[in-house]
C-alpha cells in the first residue's frame, strides 16, 4: 500500500544520450515504473562525467528535496562508467542490502549481472538508487526493490512505526 506521492528524479548517464545519438529508453521506462508511487519532477540525460553527476545529485537533494533518485547507466566496467564512484561521493551512507539484493536476483537471470557496480545510498532524506543502463537490466534490477520501497521511503521520512508489525 503506497501512502504517499513521492517526488522522484530520474537521471540517465549516457554520453551518447546526452549528445542526442541515442534515445533514452531506460529513463522513460523507469518513469512508467514509478508512476504508481510518485511524480517524476526531474528528468535529465547527462554525459558520464563524475563532477556533473555529483553536482546534479547534490542539487536534486539539497535544493529540490526529492524523495527518490533513480540513476540509470554507467555502472559497469568501461572506462567512462563512473556512476557508482560519483554516487559514493554524493551520499551520506550506503544501503548495501538493496544493492546486494539487486545483484543476487539479477545473477539468476544473467551472470553478467555481477559486472554492475550499482550502489544504493542516502543523502539527507533522499534515497539514491543506481541501475544499469539497458532497459532490460534497469527494469529487472528496479523490480527487485519495488516491494520494499514504500517502507524504505517512509522510514527515511521518520516513520516511527514498529517495523515488525507489517511485512510489506
Ligand atoms: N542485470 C540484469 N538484471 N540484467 C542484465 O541484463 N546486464 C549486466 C549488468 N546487470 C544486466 C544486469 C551488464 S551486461 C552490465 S555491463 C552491467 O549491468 C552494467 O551495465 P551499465 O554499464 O549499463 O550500467
Amino acid at each position: 500500500m503506497v501512502e504517499e506521492n513521492y517526488r522522484v528524479g530520474i537521471l540517465t548517464l549516457s554520453d551518447k544520450g546526452a549528445c542526442g545519438e541515442r534515445e533514452d529508453e531506460s529513463g522513460s521506462l523507469l518513469a512508467d515504473l514509478v508512476s504508481g508511487m510518485g511524480n517524476v519532477v526531474r528528468y535529465q540525460v547527462i554525459a558520464d562525467d563524475p563532477d556533473k553527476i555529483i553536482m546534479m545529485l547534490k542539487s536534486w537533494v539539497d535544493d529540490l528535496h526529492l524523495d527518490l533518485i533513480l540513476t540509470t547507466g554507467g555502472t559497469g566496467l568501461s572506462p567512462r562508467d563512473v556512476t557508482p564512484q560519483a554516487t559514493e561521493v554524493a551520499v551520506d551512507y550506503l544501503v548495501p542490502g538493496m544493492a546486494e539484493a539487486m545483484r543476487a536476483a539479477s545473477i539468476r537471470i544473467t551472470p553478467r549481472a555481477m559486472l554492475s557496480r550499482a550502489l544504493v545510498g542516502v543523502r539527507q532524506q533522499t534515497l539514491i538508487i543506481n541501475l544499469p543502463g539497458s532497459p532490460k537490466a534497469a527494469r529487472e534490477n528496479f523490480e527487485v526493490l519495488l516491494p520494499v520501497l514504500p517502507h524504505a521511503l517512509a522510514k527515511l521520512k521518520g516513520d516511527p512505526a514498529d517495523c515488525a508489525v507489517r511485512e510489506d
